[in-house]
């Protein structure tokens, strides 16, 4: 049986129930961000008068700086926006399979990496996140491109500065491109490293995905930045013109805003609510079977491994929705072997305090019946 598509699943929570499942952010605004939405009024007045490409270069500019990204290739055309980074992904996909037929890709990662780059008939050869750091040298000779998704999804490993240069500077060696999602580096400061300077030091083709929309409750209101490096070679600029015009000025000047704001301590703030939610399901499944995975994680995100007296992830995700708590069960992100994620759920914790508290009662609750279900 094939795992059943994460963003289905996601979509049955934000449907109904106690909604743990999507990564997007749904906790409520901090001070901070109901003052910059309060002022939605005059970022209309803005948009309508300021030169769009001026608004767009500060957006990238403050995002970018702001997570130590000093390198990035704001202002020379080779960054443009769109409306969310799953349509960067696209872009990348349908660029890289005009250069090649093969793509080595992280594994596990989110679905959607996988799916939208078979979408463009590339063959996928997984990687497991460790060889990122030890070396990929017997890749099969027709892999044209290298995929790492840093922080990765559901894991929240990060590829270090170290790697990520002997990696880059092994694809420029053997003529591989290089693409990066980074689209939860804001979550974590071991991620903030100026990766564009070692990408283009490197001397390697690279993409680099970033995004907006993991970071602050914005109601969907985001963006995906896509940049790539002066030695590019894929048809990047000709496919995001195909797709879309621009985003909306509106948008590209609530992320500057968000941005100062989240550097004069907003992720700092974030930081702080997304430890305190992954103490508390810690806590709370405490002796119930279930065990935290990667307690060292920073990312919106806990996997959760089930006692083997639980049948399967799909089980558990099953009975914790007829209490009406929706987690994922993850093995969609094993996108080579479902089975490997046959026993961990993923919960969000980009949440109030109070849901991740009422979920994790009720994740315990349940695995407490259903071990002792399972014993009978
Ligand atoms: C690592 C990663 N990249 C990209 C995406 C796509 O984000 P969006 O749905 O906002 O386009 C996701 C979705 O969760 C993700 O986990």
């Amino acid at each position: 049986m094939t795992a059943r598509k994460l963003t289905t699943l996601e979509n049955r929570a934000i449907a109904h129930g106690l909604n743990v499942s999507d990564g997007h952010p749904r906790m409520p605004l901090t001070r901070g961000q109901r003052a910059i939405v309060a002022e939605l009024g005059d970022l209309f007045d803005q948009a309508a008068k300021r030169p769009f490409h001026e608004i767009e270069e500060e957006a990238h500019r403050s995002f970018l700086h702001g997570l130590g990204q000093h390198a990035a290739p704001v202002g020379t055309g080779r960054l443009v926006t769109c409306y969310s980074s799953s349509v960067a992904m696209d872009i990348t996909a349908r660029a890289l399979a005009e250069r090649t037929g093969s793509v080595a890709l992280v594994h596990p990662t989110f679905d959607n990496i996988p799916d939208l780059l078979r979408a463009r008939r590339l063959h996928l050869v997984p990687v497991p996140e460790h060889r990122f750091e030890e070396g990929l040298g017997e890749l099969p000779p027709e892999v044209g491109a290298v995929f790492v998704t840093t922080p990765n999804n559901p894991t929240g490993w990060v590829l270090g500065a170290e790697p990520l240069a002997r990696l880059a500077a092994w694809c420029a060696g053997t003529g591989r491109v290089l693409a990066m999602d980074t689209c939860f580096r804001g979550q974590d400061t071991r991620a903030q490293y100026d990766t564009y300077r070692i990408l283009e030091d490197s001397g390697a083709e690279w993409v680099v995905i970033e995004d907006t929309g993991k970071l602050w409750p914005m109601q969907e209101l985001k963006a995906g930045f896509l940049a790539w490096g002066e030695g590019t070679r894929l048809e990047l600029a000709e496919a995001f013109d195909d797709v879309l015009l621009s985003v909306s000025p509106v948008v590209l000047l609530l992320i500057t805003r968000l941005a100062h704001d989240a550097v004069d301590g907003g992720y700092a703030e974030l930081a702080r609510l997304l430890a305190e939610n992954r103490r508390t399901l810690a806590e709370t499944i405490d002796s119930t079977g279930l065990v935290l995975k990667e307690p060292d994680s920073r990312i919106s995100v806990a996997q959760l491994e089930l006692p083997e007296s639980i049948g399967s992830a799909t089980d558990f995700y099953d009975r914790l929705v007829e209490h009406n708590v929706h987690v994922l069960p993850c093995e969609a992100f094993h996108w080579a072997r479902n089975t490997d994620g046959g026993r961990d759920v993923r919960v969000a914790l980009a949440r109030a305090p109070e849901e991740v508290r009422a979920a994790a009662a009720m994740l315990a609750e349940v695995s407490v019946r259903m071990r002792a279900d399972g014993r009978r």
